[in-house]
């Protein structure tokens, strides 16, 4: 039997195996997708003996997203890019990776918001980590034009702008009313606004009619940003279907199906989050 795993420390809680294994059913494959708890003094000898592990990939998420790079064979440009993965599979003996938070996030947006061209246009995103890493070079691939960046520690805007360049320009929270005139996509790639963390406090008053507002936190479902953004009457995109279509890529790579992001496969893993409200 095929199996896969989502490997971090700690993992209980991962919402991985709920996906997976809800697509090994749906689609009468033979396989399984566990949790593995693999500490940082592990990872080297897991990734290195995958297969002796029992296991034909897996995904990795924190703390290992950036440390595993160096025990796989074989990354793929996006990694390297983003200076982080989150999907191994093996081919033959040798391991590859991939990084599908980017492309998550850019077919969330667009099955959500349908035709939404982002060719020429401004971004502004809340957020210097690696998931805004990760959005950034999606969004660069989409041909978009420049992309403002706004987070708590300046200097990592500093390491974006050297990994990405030109595209990328440091905005000033004092100056967000002003520049979000002229923004086609507000995203929060922060924590802010997640369960448990500090709110995130934003004046959205200025931001164009046409314009999308996204958010990466699920928990709550329905953030604070997303409904000060939706009273506007803006377009919204939630932080749960960037989670699922995520899984997609891995799940083909595994599995040799693509499955498909379906409205039942959303309300089960929202009914999970809303029974246990934990990210
Ligand atoms: P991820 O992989 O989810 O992006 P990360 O790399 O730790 O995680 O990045 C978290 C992001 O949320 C960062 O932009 C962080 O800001 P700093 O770079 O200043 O740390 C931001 N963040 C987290 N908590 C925050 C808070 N209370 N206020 C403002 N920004 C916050």
């Amino acid at each position: 039997m095929k199996k896969a795993c989502v490997i971090g420390w700690p993992i209980a809680h991962s919402r991985s195996p709920l996906i997976h294994n809800y697509w090994l059913a749906k689609y009468g494959l033979e396989g399984l997708y566990e949790r593995r708890a693999v500490s940082p003094q592990e990872l080297p000898e897991f990734l290195q003996n995958l297969a002796g592990h029992g296991y034909i990939g897996c995904n990795v998420t924190i703390p290992h997203k950036e440390a595993a790079l160096q025990y796989i064979h074989h990354i793929d440009d996006v990694v390297r890019r983003t200076g982080s993965l989150n999907t191994v599979y093996l081919v033959g003996s040798q391991t590859h990776a991939t990084s599908t938070d980017g492309e998550g996030f850019y077919q969330n947006l667009i099955a959500t918001v349908p035709g939404l061209s982002l060719q020429g246009k401004r971004a502004i995103l809340l957020g210097a980590g690696g998931a805004a890493k990760a959005i950034i070079e999606r969004l660069l691939r989409a041909e978009i034009a420049e992309i403002a960046v706004i987070n708590r520690t300046p200097e990592r805007i500093q390491e974006l702008k050297a990994s990405f360049g030109s595209a990328i320009s440091i905005l000033q929270p004092d100056h967000f009313v002003t520049e979000s005139k002229s923004a086609a996509l507000l995203v929060n790639a922060t924590s802010q606004g997640m369960t448990g963390q500090p709110r995130l406090d934003i004046d959205l008053s200025a931001l164009p009619s046409e314009s999308v507002v996204a958010d990466l936190v699920y928990v709550p479902l329905e953030t604070d940003l997303l409904k000060a953004a939706k009273a506007r009457g803006l377009r919204t995109v939630g932080g749960l279907g960037m989670l699922l279509h995520q899984a997609v890529n891995g799940f083909e790579k595994w599995f040799g199906v693509r499955p498909e992001v379906t409205p039942e496969l959303y309300n089960r893993v929202a009914a999970d989050i809303e029974k246990e409200p934990r990210s």
